[in-house]
This record gives structure tokens, C-alpha cells and sequence, in this order.
């Protein structure tokens, strides 16, 4: 039985529709058998209806302060829809420790930065403004501190000397979805290995790729 995982989104949901365009494909192996919003108006929302997944809006901000109530809905509706694995998906609220423990090794985000760098809001303004020369995205194993984990996949992207925090955002957002689909893929197929805080995936070959800004010796 392929794993079953539930996304969790609080607006458009473009790293969600990755993620189902991914599984759609003969032989991926997990499941998408859930969205569920925390946001009413979430612009994902349309977009998993159209492709036949199942949505659920659990409106957070009714609880105010009070997460563990709010979870104690969520993972209501995780359990009744027997989900095995939770990736986040922009999803703008955060968790208890309880919740994080229970769901530990098995719930991923996705962050656009190269991870420990610029955790957080706006992290390609705060790219920009360290004046990194390369930037990027992390899927990470989710811990109780925000955007922070066992890192499972990254990929990077060039930054410009004329990049906007918008320019940079759409470059690393095609990083997203690619490695988004790629990080749950080795999740699901069981070829992560969670030990001592790092997260490792011995079964795939190493790469010796090199990536240098500006560009040397051209
Ligand atoms: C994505 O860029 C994701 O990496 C980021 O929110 C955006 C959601 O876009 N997440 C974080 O910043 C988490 N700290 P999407 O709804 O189109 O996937």
C-alpha cells in the first residue's frame, strides 16, 4: 500500500499542485489523498478539486492562540483519513511540540532558502540583502523550530546583481517544485534515514555538481 499524505496549505498551493501533478504518475509512491486549508480563500483549494483530490478547510484563526485545539481537529481529520504522511505547503501556522513529536519523520516543508540560512519571513529579501551569490530551497523534516529539521533534498539557483526579492522568489520557486515531488518520492519509497538530528539517503548515487557565481573563467 502506497502511503497516504495530506498536504497542508494556506494559499495558492503551487508547490501543492507539484505535488499532485507528481503523484499522477504511473509508479510515484505515495498517495495525495488530502489537502486541507487553514484558510477559507486558500487559492489552492480550486486547483486540488480539479484534479479530484479530496480538500478540507479547517479555519485556524477561530482558535485564536489556542494550537492545540486547533490540532486537535486537524488531527482528527488526519486519522479519518488514515494519513500516513503530512508535506506543508506554505502553510502559515504553527505547531505544538506535541503535535511535531507525533508527527515525527513523517511530515515535511519546504522552505525557499538554502536552509540554515534565512529561516523565517521574507528570506530572499534576506538573501539579497546578506548578498549571497547563490541561493535556493530545502525540504526538511518538520522539528519544533520553525523552518528548521533534518534537510532531506536542496537545490540552488544563481542570484543576480539586479534581483528583486520577486525575481529571485520565481527562480527558486521552480527549484521548489521540483524537489518538492523528488524529496516525498525517497520519503515514501522508504530511502531516507533519520539519525542523530540528519538526514541521509544512502541508496542514491552522490553528485559532484558544482555551481559557481559569477561565473568563473568564462
Ligand atoms: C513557497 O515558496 C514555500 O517555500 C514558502 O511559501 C511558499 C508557498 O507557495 N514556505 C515558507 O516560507 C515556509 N516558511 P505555494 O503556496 O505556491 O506553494
Amino acid at each position: 500500500m502506497k502511503p497516504r499524505v495530506a498536504i497542508l496549505i494556506s494559499g495558492r498551493g503551487s508547490n501543492m499542485a507539484a505535488l499532485i501533478e507528481a503523484a499522477a504518475e504511473d509508479g510515484y509512491p505515495a498517495d495525495i489523498a488530502l489537502v486541507i486549508s487553514n484558510v477559507a480563500s486558500a487559492g489552492g483549494l480550486a486547483i486540488a478539486q480539479r484534479s479530484g483530490v479530496e480538500t478540507l478547510v479547517i479555519e485556524s484563526k477561530p482558535f485564536g492562540k489556542d494550537r492545540a485545539g486547533f490540532e486537535a481537529v486537524l488531527q482528527a481529520a488526519l486519522d479519518q483519513h488514515r494519513i500516513d504522511l503530512i508535506c506543508l505547503g506554505g502553510f502559515m501556522r504553527l505547531f505544538t511540540a506535541e503535535f511535531v513529536q507525533h508527527w515525527h519523520g513523517r511530515m515535511l516543508n519546504i522552505h525557499p532558502s538554502l536552509l540554515p540560512s534565512f529561516p523565517g519571513l521574507d528570506p530572499h529579501g534576506q538573501a539579497l540583502r546578506a548578498g549571497v551569490k547563490i541561493s535556493g530551497a530545502t525540504v526538511h523534516f518538520v522539528i519544533p523550530e520553525t523552518d528548521a529539521g533534518p534537510i532531506v533534498m536542496q537545490g540552488a539557483v544563481a542570484v543576480h546583481d539586479d534581483d528583486t526579492p520577486d525575481t529571485l522568489a520565481a527562480r527558486v520557486l521552480a527549484v521548489e517544485h521540483r524537489i518538492y515531488p523528488q524529496a516525498l518520492k525517497l520519503l515514501a519509497a522508504g530511502e531516507t534515514k533519520l539519525a542523530e538530528g540528519l538526514c541521509k539517503s544512502p541508496a542514491i548515487p552522490s553528485s559532484d555538481q558544482i555551481l559557481i557565481v559569477p561565473p568563473a573563467g568564462a
